[in-house]
């Protein structure tokens, strides 16, 4: 299987005044393409750090991370910049759309950046995930659950090998999440590795493989 991350030894501190706090310790993990893999564990047990740290939003750690194949040590940061816009994609709690745009206009922001705005292709996002009577409404108009897959769909937007998803039903129903939960399977099923941490163990139960946060590290659940 073609490996898109693979990390070992990864170690993290924050330091608070005078304490070193150690919130990962010598985690080995990988992901592979098209795979779905959920992450569980405690609040504060270090799962954002992690993601924040795949998600090249954060480079003070040690140990050894590969993105793609290429050490991310090796990256500057313009490098690290156009790698993170055009491969991975990012989903959290809160949606985040900008309220002045249409859907379609948010979904197409990601491609816009990169020069690259096509809204046919946009469009056809949303009627690949069955979105499309959404695409001219504005945010404010939309529900919920409607507003969370359209952040995903503006996540996907650039074809990213890496999509990531800090608790992306955290703030939904039941049947809403089941929808997202769905919208992940699919997106992993056109290529996407899928790397999603949620509180739900019924949500991690639907990934591929779900691993436990605890004590620094990544188990197998
Ligand atoms: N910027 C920061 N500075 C200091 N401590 C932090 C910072 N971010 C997170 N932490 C601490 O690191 C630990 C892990 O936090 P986090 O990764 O957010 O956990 P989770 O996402 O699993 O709830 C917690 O003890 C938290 O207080
Ligand atoms: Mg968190």
């Amino acid at each position: 299987m073609d490996k898109i991350l693979e990390i070992s030894g990864l170690s993290k501190a924050y330091t608070q005044g005078h304490e070193q706090i150690l919130v990962l310790e010598g985690l080995d993990f990988h992901i592979s393409k098209g795979e779905f893999v959920s992450i569980v564990g405690p609040s504060g047990s270090g799962k954002s750090t992690f993601l924040n740290i795949v998600g090249l939003l954060d480079d003070v750690y040690s140990g050894e991370i590969r993105l793609f194949g290429r050490k991310l040590e090796d990256l500057d940061e313009a490098q690290k910049a156009v790698l993170r816009l055009k491969n991975i994609g990012f989903v959290f709690q809160f949606d985040s759309l900008l309220p002045e745009f249409t859907v379609l206009e948010n979904i197409e922001m990601p491609a816009r950046i990169l020069g690259r705005g096509e809204p046919a292709r946009g469009r056809g996002l949303l009627e690949r995930f069955g979105l499309e009577e959404i695409a001219d409404k504005l945010p404010m108009s939309i529900s919920g659950g409607e507003k969370q897959r359209a952040a995903m769909l503006r996540a996907l937007r650039n074809g990213p090998a890496l999509l990531i998803a800090d608790e992306p039903t955290g703030n939904l129903d039941r049947h809403n999440s089941g929808v997202i939960l769905d919208d992940l399977r699919r997106a992993a099923g056109l290529g996407t590795a899928v790397l999603m941490v949620t509180h739900n163990e019924e949500a991690a139960r639907r990934a591929d493989r779900a691993l436990h946060m605890a004590g620094g590290k990544l188990n197998a659940v």
